[in-house]
């Protein structure tokens, strides 16, 4: 079940760590009597996402191909928010898996009332280097991922309960961000099904909403990607480029999530919001300094 990662140890994946201290912005109880169902919750953007929602009281699952990685990030962030999650292996590439993943997360909890797709992989390349397979690789993680775990919760529990399905996108189709052909198609796509879908599940109470985070501190995002590979000063230049001055951070995605599975965003639907501090139009998307990126993330 672990594929190519079997043998490794818990301590590999024992990167994420929960908030010290929380402080919040919103009720603590916000999320009270909710499920959320979490694709890629075991790391990164999403691990902080199950955080902030178990402290919001929120029950969740975290569900990725990695066991012991989701299995590791589950004890944490129990231990951290004496909240109950859930850790589910499977492959969202793979409708049976989903289908299984979600029954059992039903059979658990009882519900789901929030799902976020946050499953996704990347790599930087030029288009004249990514081979037939990387293409379709992405395009099935992240697309074809969206669309089977929306379809699995819809058919076995929203469609008749209604809900929040959260999309976790990406700006890099905005600009045509280069060496990203694959992962810029792939999110493109994510936010069309956000429009259709709120279109035609809208009726049974189910609202779409996608979020498009910006350069993220401290995840594999943008180790691979954003400069994270030529280290702090290739951190330092791309936060000098942005309107904020600074990268985001994983908690500046979460609140956003949680805002989005409140009801203070019961008339959000079929929209993406960025969460990027506006650096979609300013961080770097020219071939020198995108070369340069692409030079460091090929040697991790
Ligand atoms: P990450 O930690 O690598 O998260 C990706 C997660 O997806 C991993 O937990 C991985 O776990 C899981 N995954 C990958 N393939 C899967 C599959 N086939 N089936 C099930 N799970 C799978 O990366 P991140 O940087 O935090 O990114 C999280 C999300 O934010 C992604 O949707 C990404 O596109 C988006 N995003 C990130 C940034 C950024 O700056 N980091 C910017 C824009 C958008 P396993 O390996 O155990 O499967
Ligand atoms: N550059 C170019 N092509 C790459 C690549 C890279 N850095 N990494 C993988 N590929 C290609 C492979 O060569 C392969 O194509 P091929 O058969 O033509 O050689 C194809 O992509 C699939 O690779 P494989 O390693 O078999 O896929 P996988 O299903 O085991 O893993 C990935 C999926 C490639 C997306 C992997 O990077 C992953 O698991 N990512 C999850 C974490 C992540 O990307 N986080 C960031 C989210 S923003």
């Amino acid at each position: 079940m672990l594929g190519k990662m079997a043998g490794t140890k818990a301590s590999d994946f024992d990167f994420d760590v929960c908030m010290p201290t929380y402080d919040y912005v919103f009720q603590p109880d916000v999320l009270r009597n909710k499920v959320a169902f979490i694709t890629g919750g075991g790391s990164g953007i999403c691990f902080t996402i199950a955080e902030v929602f178990m402290r919001h009281k929120c029950q969740t699952v975290i569900a990725s191909r990695n066991l012991q990685r989701v299995q590791v990030a589950a004890k944490k962030l129990e231990e951290a928010t004496g909240v109950q999650c859930l850790a589910l292996q499977l492959d969202v590439r793979k409708p049976q898996d989903v289908m299984r993943g979600v029954d059992a997360a039903v059979d658990h909890f009882g519900q789901i009332d929030i799902l976020v797709n946050g499953a996704a992989g990347n790599f930087l390349v030029p288009a004249s280097g990514l081979s037939y397979n990387g293409f379709k690789t992405v395009m099935e993680i992240d697309t074809m991922g969206t669309y089977n775990t929306s379809k699995a919760v819809y058919d076995k529990y929203m469609s008749k309960h209604g809900g929040v399905i959260i999309n976790i996108s990406a700006t890099l189709a905005y600009r045509g961000q280069l060496f990203q052909l694959h992962a810029a198609a792939a999110k493109a796509a994510v936010d069309s099904m956000t429009k259709t879908l709120c279109n035609e599940w809208g009726p049974q109470g189910i609202r779409v909403v996608g979020i498009a985070p910006g350069p993220i501190a401290d995840t594999e995002g943008m180790r691979r990607l954003g400069g994270g590979a030529m280290g702090k000063q290739g951190l330092d230049q791309l936060a000098q480029n942005l309107p904020l001055q600074r990268v985001g951070t994983k908690r500046d995605i979460a609140e956003c999530a949680v805002f989005v599975a409140s009801p203070a965003a019961s008339y959000i639907s079929g929209h993406t919001m960025v969460v990027d501090g506006g650096s979609w139009m300013t961080d770097d998307n020219n071939l020198e300094a995108m070369g340069k990126r692409f030079m460091a993330s090929a040697k991790l």
